[in-house]
């Protein structure tokens, strides 16, 4: 049995720091400097162009369009889709609150949907129960390291007349059946937010394949500008990204591949070493999925081995031992950042999530687990190390619960402390 827990006072199983991220090198910091020099620093410029051509190859799309981050983008991709006020957009319960906010955004109706227990991504037969003659889109998000199913919802779509979305913020470099992420809706949604594997701290990409589309796109993301022409297109605003985070990208795009696969290979050696520790879970392959990106790591836990110790202190137990682990997103409607403007619609339309529970993103927000981020995957070591140290709290998982019932008794002496200093 190895040492006490970190958490109870011994020693931490993992002491080396994480990797850094994000990652810049010398060809960084010449592009900016470049661009710095140049005077062009947003505007179509040379590195967004040159960029956007980059990512639109990688992914196998028509077009890229750079936009200033991956909300703006959701809602920008509705926006073009005209989509509006009376109109219901389908989204999963599992996911950053912005898939779903973006649709507050335009004035139209999130209505959540289940996701599957295989993958955590938006369930078809789930949104097909949503579906109603209000419904316009489905926007289906590839969390953490999956992909949504974009055979089923791809038909489900077709059948329905309605427009398929992809929110790949966490799918740069995913393939379906070897299409890249994104390709395979009508618009695909990216973000390069600081976190994300391609990053520039901001910023955020469309891809689109219908030309008539993306020219909506682009007056929606400039100014309501026509392109190639300063005349007016429409109404627009000012979502641009800047040259200096399109010269970041062109960094970050020319590691991802290698990356990728570094992390894919780490992190096939890191299912193997957990597979034998009890109540540890893995999703499932995806045989769809024809090229993988690690963003996050996902994984269930079975309360009954882990001595029903609650989530928090799991987490807390595996960070102590040096395990970068968080637990997975809020279902969209529990979430403190899901306020009451939202659930009305900043423009007033009405969600009826409340009437419509989605008990399989309830469970996984209970009990899932994240091991983040794909970047301390680094190497074989700590691939070892991070499996020893689950193996260790799954170990000590009785210590787990005392902790917890120790925890649990001072809050309740404390209160009673409390209560009887008030009371005196
Ligand atoms: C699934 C998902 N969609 C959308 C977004 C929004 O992207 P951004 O942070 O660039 O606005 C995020 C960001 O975390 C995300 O994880």
């Amino acid at each position: 049995m190895p040492s006490l827990l970190a958490l109870r006072g011994g020693a931490p199983l993992r002491t080396k720091p994480n990797p850094p991220w994000p990652i810049s090198d010398a060809n960084d910091s010449e592009r900016l400097t470049a661009v710095l020099r140049s005077g062009a620093w947003s505007f179509d410029g040379p590195w967004e162009k040159e960029f956007s051509r980059q990512f639109a190859e990688y992914c196998g799309a028509a077009e890229v369009l750079c936009v200033a981050n991956g909300s703006v983008s959701l809602e920008l991709a509705l926006r073009a889709l005209r989509i509006g006020p009376g109109d219901e957009v389908i989204v999963p319960a599992l996911t950053w609150v912005a898939t779903a906010g973006a649709v507050v955004e335009v004035g139209a109706t999130p209505v959540f949907a289940d996701v599957r227990a295989q993958d955590w991504c938006i369930d078809p037969e789930s949104v097909r129960a949503r579906i109603t003659p209000r419904t316009r889109a489905i926007i289906a998000v590839h969390l953490y390291a999956r992909m949504a199913d974009l055979d089923a919802l791809g038909t489900l779509a077709a059948r329905h007349g309605l427009h398929l979305i992809e929110d790949c913020a966490h799918a740069h470099g995913f393939q379906w059946r070897g299409r890249g992420a994104g390709t395979l809706g009508v618009i695909g949604s990216y973000s390069f937010q600081q976190s994300k594997v391609m990053t520039a701290g901001e910023g955020g990409a469309l891809i689109c394949g219908d030309p008539l589309i993306a020219d909506r796109l682009y007056a929606l993301k400039n100014c309501g500008r026509k392109r190639r022409t300063e005349s007016c297109f429409g109404f627009g605003f000012n979502h641009r990204l800047t040259e200096f985070q399109a010269a970041v990208l062109i960094g970050q795009l020319a590691r991802l591949e290698a990356q990728r696969q570094h992390k894919e290979h780490l992190a096939d050696q890191f299912s193997a070493l957990i597979a034998t520790i009890p109540g540890v879970q893995t999703l499932p392959p995806q045989p769809q999925v024809t090229r993988r990106t690690m963003y996050g790591f996902p994984l269930r836990y079975e309360g009954s081995e882990f001595a029903r110790a609650p989530v928090d202190l799991l987490v807390e137990a595996l960070r102590a031992e040096g395990v970068p682990v968080q637990r997975t997103y809020d279902v969209v409607y529990q979430s403190p950042l899901w306020t009451a403007r939202s659930r009305q619609g900043s423009h007033g339309g009405s969600s009826p999530e409340s009437g419509q529970r989605c008990p399989v993103a309830e469970e996984i927000a209970r009990s899932g687990l994240v091991l983040l981020h794909f970047n301390f995957l680094g190497e074989a070591a700590d691939v070892s190390e991070l499996a020893a140290a689950l193996a260790k709290v799954q170990q000590h998982a009785g210590d787990l619960r005392m902790e917890g019932l120790k925890r649990t008794l001072r809050h309740a002496g404390a209160g009673l402390l409390r209560e009887l200093a008030l009371r005196s």
